[in-house]
């Protein structure tokens, strides 16, 4: 250990699920090499004084729409992985809905091309999982997609909701992968025919959205699919949980030892269906919605019992003309995320909702285990990505989409007083972002799984 090494992190708290100590990182041709007393490290060509600050593994996020191909004037992967860089984000998983959708090895490829370029963090692509493309599921994964992604109770046409057969043999395929399958578990005719009826009735605000994804079409379906998965054997993730009803389901599916993981978002954390006019009337439409007040109480339990394992953010970008429409079912659904999940959960930390070393387990080390990336991703040992971000507790901002690296500049959080963010974000050693700007070049990030 005698020679220089490229950055050392010197008098940071390192903050880890299990620990908070002093002491100090030694980065070398992007992996951690040593991990240690501040005094014992190597010299090094960048040493960077933390002052006391925590320094964490970077974030992942296995729940982001990139939107690109077919929906640049959405997002680009540019621009979706800058907002990723400035959020404290080092991973994002790219989901398969876009134009052509992710649907079998070429698009997987075409995708990996498109995004390497461009991007800042590091990144993996999600397979769609579908009735037509059954035998592509094995060579999408041969192609580097990193997961798969089933949508029930979704209904746009690119990426159809296979119907149940086909889902059984699918689970059956993806198991064969070693894979896991995020899903968006809802009811299809549920959701169909409620919808009719609030059309029929003349009802277009965002409470008739919220009556069309009733409770039961959600805890139908996280039933049926954790059935699905213990019956094949898939492992499985239920993506945006929100619904109080459907944590006694996802808690006994891990009773009985199903492989069965889930997410929920920092939005049905912290709003409800009273917050919906300070978050924007329609503009609060995601897929599946805000509930009623009452609902996070319960998904915060959640999290504290590890029923709900990770935070992901669900980073929906769409122009502010497709936020803003009178009628509920012209207003695209969802929002960014992916910038503003960090400070939003720290601003929990520091007001004593969880600690920051649970919050390193919620949105580093779990998502990485789940989804075969720890101990390389999501953690602080020697040999590992040197993906980590310094913190600023003290930094208090206000949430202002204007002000977005993403092109979505509509966010529910809008006018939120934040207390804590990632002040340098380091992706495997390369200071990526700082203070909120980005500061390294498009193509620092990398496919995860080159093909
Ligand atoms: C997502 C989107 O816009 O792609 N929208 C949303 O409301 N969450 C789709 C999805 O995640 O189901
Ligand atoms: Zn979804
Ligand atoms: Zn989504």
């Amino acid at each position: 250990m005698s020679a220089t090494v490229d950055l050392v992190i010197r008098d940071a708290l390192l903050v880890t699920p299990e620990a908070s100590r002093h002491g100090a990182v030694a980065v070398d041709d992007g992996r951690i090499v040593a991990i240690g007393r501040s005094e014992a490290m190597p010299s090094a060509r960048r040493v960077i004084e933390a002052g006391g600050r925590p320094l964490i593994p970077g974030a992942l996020d296995v729940h982001t729409h990139v939107r690109e191909p077919g929906f640049s004037h959405k997002e680009t992967w540019a621009t979706a992985t800058a907002a990723a860089a400035v959020g404290g984000v080092t991973t994002i998983f790219d989901m398969p809905n876009t134009d052509p959708p992710t649907a079998n090895a070429a698009a997987v490829r075409e995708k990996i091309a498109i995004a390497g370029p461009q991007a800042h963090v590091d990144f993996g692509v999600y397979g769609y999982v579908g009735e037509a493309n059954l035998a592509d599921l094995q060579p999408m994964a041969e192609a580097g997609a990193s997961a798969f992604k089933l949508f029930l109770g979704s209904d746009n046409p690119l990426v159809p909701c296979p119907n149940d057969g086909a889902v059984l043999d699918a689970l059956a395929l993806i198991r064969e992968t070693g894979l896991r399958c995020t899903v968006h578990a809802e009811n299809t005719p549920i959701l169909n025919w409620r919808g009719a009826q609030m059309k029929a009735a003349g009802r277009d605000d965002l409470a008739a959205h919220l009556a069309q994804h009733a409770d039961i079409a959600t805890v139908e379906a996280v039933q049926r699919i954790a059935l699905f998965a213990e019956w094949t054997g898939c492992k499985i993730h239920i993506a945006h949980e929100n619904c109080r009803h459907a944590l006694p389901v996802i808690a006994a599916a891990k009773r009985r030892g199903v492989a069965i993981t889930a997410e929920t978002c920092p939005h049905y954390l912290l709003l409800s269906m009273d917050d919906a006019e300070r978050a924007g009337g329609n503009a609060l439409r995601v897929k599946p919605p805000v509930r009623e007040a009452g609902h996070a109480e319960a998904l915060w339990a959640a999290l504290l019992d590890g029923t709900i394992d990770m935070i992901s953010t669900d980073h929906a970008p769409h122009p502010v003309e497709e936020k803003h429409r009178a009628s509920i079912w012209e207003t695209s659904p969802g929002f960014p995320g992916v910038e503003t999940s960090m400070r939003l959960m720290l601003t929990e930390v520091a007001a004593g909702r969880l600690t920051l070393q649970h919050y390193v387990r919620l949105a580093c080390e779990a998502p990485a285990r789940a989804f075969g990336l720890w101990p390389r991703k999501g953690a602080l040992l020697v040999g590992t990505d040197a993906d980590l971000v310094l913190l600023d507790l003290d930094h208090r901002e206000t949430i202002r989409g204007a002000t977005f690296q993403s092109k979505g500049k509509v966010t529910p959080f809008e006018g939120r007083e934040t207390q804590g963010r990632a002040a340098m974000t380091f992706l495997r050693g390369t200071c990526v972002a700082q203070d909120g700007q980005v500061i390294a070049p498009p193509g620092t990030g990398r496919s995860l799984q080159p093909p």
